[in-house]
């Protein structure tokens, strides 16, 4: 299935613009959460090759690990701690071109070296944020924070 996904390479954008529809219609229709982030992990981890995908969903006052698609990862992160934590304490989207750059950043893995948080909203509040690692530098920019957030819209949580 993630390989019937899978578009062929174009610009980065044109690869977006083709996979947001398909997973629109995979996610079509089922209301459960997990298993929504699941695949949308799943398809666009097939789709970039990237080294880490994955959702931290808010409870009480942390962040715990949702689905993934990558090695082992932290379980647990505070608010305001880590690129995720302070993507989730300004509700926006923070590209960070260099992570060990980044006051705080949280490295579950030393080959991740670029990520993009990318926050899911619900009536304003923040409910997830979805977090992308890449092991090279300066992987992420406006395009992706765009797409990446018209793709968590698809979650309608
Ligand atoms: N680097 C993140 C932690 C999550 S892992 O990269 C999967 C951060 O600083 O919030």
């Amino acid at each position: 299935m993630a390989e019937d996904l899978q578009i062929a390479m174009g610009t980065k954008a044109e690869q977006y613009q083709a996979l947001l529809p398909q997973v629109n219609a995979l996610l079509e229709g089922e209301p459960d959460r997990v298993a929504n982030m699941a695949n949308m992990v799943a398809a666009l981890k097939e789709q970039f090759k990237w080294f880490w995908v994955g959702f931290y969903i808010v409870r009480k006052d942390e962040l715990v690990l949702g689905p993934f698609q990558g090695p082992v990862a932290c379980t647990r992160i505070r608010k305001g701690r880590g690129v995720c934590g302070t993507s989730w304490q300004r509700a926006e989207t923070l590209i960070v071109p260099d992570v060990e750059a980044f006051p705080g950043h949280i490295a579950c893995s030393s080959l991740s070296k670029s990520e993009i948080v990318v926050p899911v909203l619900h009536d304003g509040t923040v409910v997830a944020v979805l977090d992308v690692d890449s092991d090279a530098l300066d992987q992420f920019d406006k395009i992706d924070q765009q797409y990446l957030e018209e793709m968590v819209k698809l979650l309608r949580w």
